[in-house]
């Protein structure tokens, strides 16, 4: 069947997006076929468009569909399905999701509750994920831990600042604007600092009595990474879980001897490649998302065809609540 998808031709700028008709192969064993309603504008599309990432996000065979997830409705099966059967709302991490309809394996769908709609499940699930294994299995936070997190009033800060608070730790955000310090501090953070015009290591120090934090979540790399050694107290741990201001690239290691800083660069699918584990990460994040105390805004709600204007303005610094794709 045709579908209408989002593909790159070449790895490059936003304006490489093609909205394009594309052939979907019939389904096999153990596949759905998934009429998109919600896709997903997360920052790791950001790096697979420009395909100089690494890691998780290597260049794969041109055309590429672009996108990390997307929630819909199971509109077909295939062979040896049984479950989600046709018509369950599910929501994905795949390939593919910058698309009118995804094929994806049965076995890598979560049903969705019906506490979550399409649009929040859209802007949050990835994140909401990752958010789960950073504060609760990677680094667990809980009473008497301090957190920095860096971009605090982005996508992923504004569920990272939540669930810490939740979770009773003492939580500090850096932010790019005086007006982010604002949003940072209703979501959750007890301290925010504008990185821009203040040294965040001096801050930092001087807000934790010149100890440092327990653990540092920093999407930011390439300008917050080194920095955020002078800031992270002895045996303290710093993870360095996203680059949106660039990759870390080479860093002595010697820098972490004196104070024997752990430093870990992660990535989501580590963290739910195990099915069992996958699906407890899933009933977590919905049950944190579905939470009337958790604060979940959606920032632009965009037709499909126009990913590139979503990409531009993710990039710009803008935005701060998600954004979502309508096919
Ligand atoms: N490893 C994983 O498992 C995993 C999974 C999901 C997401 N992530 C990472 O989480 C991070 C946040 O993702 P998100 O989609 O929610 O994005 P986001 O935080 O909404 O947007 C990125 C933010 O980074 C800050 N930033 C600082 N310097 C920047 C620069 N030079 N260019 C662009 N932005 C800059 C900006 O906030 P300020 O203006 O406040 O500085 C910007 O709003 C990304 O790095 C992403 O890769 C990692």
């Amino acid at each position: 069947m045709k579908t209408n998808v989002i593909l790159i031709r070449a790895h490059g700028g936003a304006d490489n997006l093609r909205y394009e008709e594309f052939d979907l192969p019939p389904l096999a064993e153990g596949e759905v076929l998934i009429r998109n309603t919600a896709c997903g504008v997360n920052y790791a599309d950001i790096y697979e468009r420009e395909g100089d990432h690494g890691g998780p996000h290597s260049a794969k065979p041109m055309p590429i569909v672009m996108g990390h997830m997307a929630v819909g409705i199971v509109e077909e099966t295939g062979p040896g399905v049984s479950t989600p059967s046709a018509g369950t709302r599910v929501g994905y991490i795949g390939p593919n999701s910058y698309a009118a309809h995804t094929i994806m394996p049965a076995a890598r769908v979560f049903p969705l509750p019906d506490a979550l709609s399409d649009d929040v499940a859209g802007g949050y699930l990835l994140r909401g994920l990752t958010a789960e294994y950073l504060v609760r299995r990677l680094y667990p936070l809980g009473p008497g831990k301090t957190a920095l997190v860096h971009a605090a009033a982005g996508g992923m800060g504004l569920l990272l600042g939540q669930w810490g608070r939740k979770l009773g730790a003492r939580m500090i955000g850096t932010v790019g604007s005086d007006d982010k310090m604002r949003i940072a501090r209703d979501f959750g953070y007890d301290a925010a600092i504008n990185y821009t015009t203040e040294d965040f290591p001096d801050r930092v120090m001087e807000l934790t009595d010149g100890t440092g934090a327990d653990v540092i979540y920093d999407g930011v790399g390439k300008s917050t990474f080194r920095p955020s050694l002078d800031c992270i107290r002895p045996r303290g741990m710093v993870i360095s879980y996203g680059t949106a201001s660039g990759n870390v690239g080479e860093f002595d290691l010697q820098l972490l001897h004196s104070k024997s800083i752990i430093v870990t660069r992660p990535t989501l699918r580590s963290w739910i490649a195990d099915a069992e584990e996958a699906r407890a990460a899933a009933q977590a994040t919905f049950a944190f998302l579905a939470d009337p105390e958790v604060q979940t805004p959606i920032g632009e709600v965009l037709p499909l065809k126009d990913a590139a204007d979503a990409h531009r303005r993710l990039e710009s610094r803008a935005t701060t609540a998600p954004i979502i794709l309508k096919p």
